[in-house]
C-alpha cells in the first residue's frame, strides 16, 4: 500500500525516520546515573567474544548493500582496531579469493537471497569463517545460512531501488561497531557520543527530507544532461558510490561516483563548463581536503553543486557559480545516512520527471536470484 505517494520508493524515502526508529528500537541501552550508555544486539552478544579475536574482518554484499558496508568500515576499523577489508561478493567467488577460520565474514543482503551473495557465503563457511548476517529478511536464506547476525528491521522494502534499507543498514553496522568496540575504556566518549546521535537521527532525516522540493528543482536543471559525476571520500566515498548508483539505475541517466583523492589520477580529464559535478564536502576530518578539491574543480569551469553542512553554503560556494545543498551535520559516522537522503530525491525526481518506471526500472529485479 502506497498511502499518500505516487510511487514505493518515494514512500520508502519519506519513511526513513520510522524505518530508523524501528531498526534501533530496543537496541540502545540508555545507561543510568552510574552507567554508560550501551548497545544490545541479541543475535551477536555471544559472539562479540570471537569476533574480537578475528585477525580480520571482511565485507561481502552486492550492489547497495555493499556501499552501506564501505560506509560503516571506518568506524569499524577505529572502533574495533580490526582489519576490515570488502569485498563484492561475485569478484571474491571469481577470485577464490583467501578467507580463513580466523577472518568473521560478515554477509550484507537486504532480500537475504541474492545469489552473488549466498554462493559467497557457502565458500566462506567451507573455509571456516565466523559468518555473520546483516539482512532485512527474516527466515531467508542468509539468516538461516550465517552463523548468527543481526536483522535490520527496516519493514518491507518494495521498490526495486534500495533506501530506507541502505540507511538502517549502515545504523546496524554502527551499533555493531559499537558492540565489538564495547570492552575498549579509551574510546568510551566516542561511543557515547554515537549513541546520542543514533538516538537523535531519526529527528535529523527528517529535517533533510525537507529539500524534497529543492531536489526536484535540480531534478529539473538536470532532466537533459548525459552524465552526472559524484565525488566523496571518507565517511563519503559510500555516499558517491551509492548516490550514483541510485542515478542510474532508476533516472537511466548515466553516473559515475567518485573517489575524490583519485581525482587527478584521470577522473579530472572530464571536468568542462557541461558536465554536473556533485561534490560530498559536509564537516569532517576530511572537510578541507574536500575544499581544495573544490577549487581545483573552479578552476576548471566545473559545473558543481556542492553538499555541505548547514551555514557552509556561502564558504563552498564562493565564486557563486556553484549550486550548494545544505544538510543537517551529525557525528561523522553517521553523516552518510544524513547525505544520501538527498541524492535519493533527486534520482527519484529525475525518474518522474524523465518519464521512466520508478519502482522497476527495466532489466532490473529487486532480488538477484541467478549469477
Ligand atoms: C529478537 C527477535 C525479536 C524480539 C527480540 C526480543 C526474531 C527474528 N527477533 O530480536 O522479534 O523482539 O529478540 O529480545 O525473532 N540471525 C542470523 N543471521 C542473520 C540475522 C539474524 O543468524 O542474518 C540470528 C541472530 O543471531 C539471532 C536471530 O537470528 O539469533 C534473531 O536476530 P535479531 O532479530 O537481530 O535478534 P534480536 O534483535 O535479539
Ligand atoms: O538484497 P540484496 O541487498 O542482497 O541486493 C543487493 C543488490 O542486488 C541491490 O542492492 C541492488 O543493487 C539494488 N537494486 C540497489 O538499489
Amino acid at each position: 500500500n502506497k498511502g499518500k505517494y505516487d510511487h514505493y520508493m518515494q514512500k520508502e524515502i519519506h519513511e526513513q525516520p520510522e524505518s530508523l526508529t524501528t531498526t534501533m528500537r530496543g537496541r540502545l541501552i540508555r545507561g543510568g546515573s552510574r552507567k554508560p550508555k550501551t548497545v544490545l544486539l541479541g543475535g551477536l552478544k555471544d559472539h562479540l567474544k570471537t569476533i574480537r579475536r578475528s585477525r580480520r574482518i571482511v565485507f561481502i554484499g552486492c550492489g547497495t548493500s555493499y556501499n552501506a558496508a564501505l560506509a560503516s568500515r571506518p568506524i569499524l576499523e577505529e572502533l574495533s582496531g580490526i582489519p576490515v577489508s570488502m569485498e563484492i561478493a561475485s569478484d571474491l567467488w571469481d577470485r577464490q579469493g583467501p578467507i580463513y577460520r580466523e577472518d568473521t565474514a560478515v554477509f550484507v543482503s537486504q532480500s537475504g537471497e541474492t545469489a552473488d551473495t549466498l554462493l559467497a557465503l557457502d565458500y566462506a563457511r567451507d573455509n571456516g569463517a565466523l559468518c555473520v548476517g546483516i539482512t532485512n529478511t527474516v527466515g531467508s536464506s542468509i539468516a538461516r545460512k550465517t552463523h548468527c547476525g543481526v536483522h535490520i528491521n527496516a519493514g518491507a522494502e518494495i521498490g526495486v531501488a534500495s533506501t530506507k534499507a541502505y540507511t538502517s543498514q549502515i545504523v546496524v553496522m554502527v551499533m555493531v561497531a559499537l558492540a565489538i568496540g564495547s570492552d575498549t575504556i579509551s574510546s568510551q566518549t566516542r561511543r557515547e557520543a554515537i549513541i546520542d546521535g543514533l538516538l537523535d537521527l531519526p529527528n535529523k532525516v527528517r529535517e533533510v527530507l525537507k529539500l524534497d522540493e529543492e531536489m526536484k528543482d535540480l531534478a529539473q536543471l538536470l532532466i537533459d544532461e548525459q552524465s552526472l559525476l559524484v565525488f566523496g571520500r571518507g565517511y563519503n566515498y559510500a555516499t558517491a558510490l551509492e548516490g550514483a548508483l541510485k542515478v542510474k539505475e532508476v533516472s537511466l541517466m548515466h553516473s559515475e561516483g567518485i573517489l575524490a583523492g583519485e581525482m587527478k589520477h584521470g577522473p579530472l580529464a572530464l571536468v568542462d563548463e557541461n558536465l554536473p559535478i556533485a561534490v560530498i564536502a559536509t564537516r569532517d576530518a576530511c572537510f578541507s581536503k574536500q575544499q581544495s578539491v573544490i577549487q581545483q574543480l573552479h578552476a576548471r569551469k566545473g559545473r558543481l553543486i556542492v553538499m555541505c553542512s548547514k551555514g557552509d553554503a556561502a564558504s563552498v560556494s564562493s565564486s557563486g557559480s556553484c549550486r550548494a545543498i545544505e544538510v543537517p551535520q551529525v557525528e561523522d559516522c553517521l553523516q552518510p545516512v544524513v547525505n544520501i537522503v538527498p541524492l535519493q530525491l533527486l534520482a527519484y525526481h529525475l525518474t518522474v520527471l524523465r518519464g521512466h518506471n520508478v519502482d522497476q526500472p527495466r532489466n532490473l529485479a529487486k532480488s538477484v536470484t541467478t549469477q
